[in-house]
């Protein structure tokens, strides 16, 4: 069956919906993150209103999205456990260590998966790859570093370039690294959160993904690492 990548996001969003609808604890709270895939799950759970206690976005955009179906939205500071996590990737290996950030979101997203007990990534099946890094890699910088941070990822062997145009919802903008082909990616995740700078880089092998749902035209399989 042909499907368009349009559906396959909703065909794995509802999946998604579905094991949340079966796993949710009566009233918990569920982290929501950020992207075309994020949103097709927005849409699903918030048929789930009822059952849902309260969500943590990732994102602005998210936050609007989640509070224009009428759901509430918790700063993470008031949550103190969180059962699930559900965000899309830009690039996942069968480790389900991921690249995100190509919404540019990725330090949100990183917090919010760090509070969750589970990461649930949803992703369609051109996401799913053997080597992290042709996507080129988001690296969130507090402006004034923007230089210093480019030079030093230079030396790691990448090649930044500025994401035009884009100010985080944490006001910093977003180097993009091209050219990088990372076979250890939790040691470069490391390597780069140590230049001075550095907010965050949207390498998420310390903490991978815990099931992936991957969308195919055959259906959504569930992958864990
Ligand atoms: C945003 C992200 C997204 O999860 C990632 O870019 C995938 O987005 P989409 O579902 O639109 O392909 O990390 O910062």
């Amino acid at each position: 069956m042909v499907m368009t990548q349009d559906e396959l996001k909703q065909a794995v969003a509802k999946t998604a919906a579905d094991y949340v609808a079966a796993h949710l604890p009566i009233g918990g709270i569920v982290g929501v993150g950020t992207g075309s895939t994020a949103n097709f799950f927005i849409d699903e759970l918030a048929k789930l209103k009822a059952r849902v206690g309260a969500t943590v976005a990732s994102s602005e955009a998210t936050k609007k999205r989640l509070e224009g179906h009428g759901m509430k939205v918790l700063d993470l500071n008031e949550v103190g456990s969180m059962p699930v996590y559900v965000d899309g990737a830009d690039e996942i290996t069968a480790k389900l260590e991921m690249i995100k950030g190509g919404g540019g979101a990725l330090t949100r997203e990183k917090i919010v998966a760090a509070v969750a007990d589970r990461f649930i990534c949803v992703c369609d099946q051109s996401k799913l790859v053997d080597t992290l890094g042709k996507f080129p890699l988001p690296v969130e910088v507090v402006p004034m570093a923007r230089a210093h941070v480019a030079r030093e990822l230079v030396k790691l062997g990448g090649q930044p370039r500025l994401r035009e145009g884009l100010v985080t919802d944490n006001g910093n903008v977003i180097l993009d690294v091209h050219g990088l082909a990372i076979g250890d990616p939790a040691g470069l995740e490391t390597a780069i959160n140590q230049i001075v700078g550095v907010v965050s880089n949207g390498l998420f092998a310390k903490r991978p993904a815990d099931l992936l749902l991957l969308a195919t035209p055959e259906g959504v399989r569930m992958l864990t690492a």
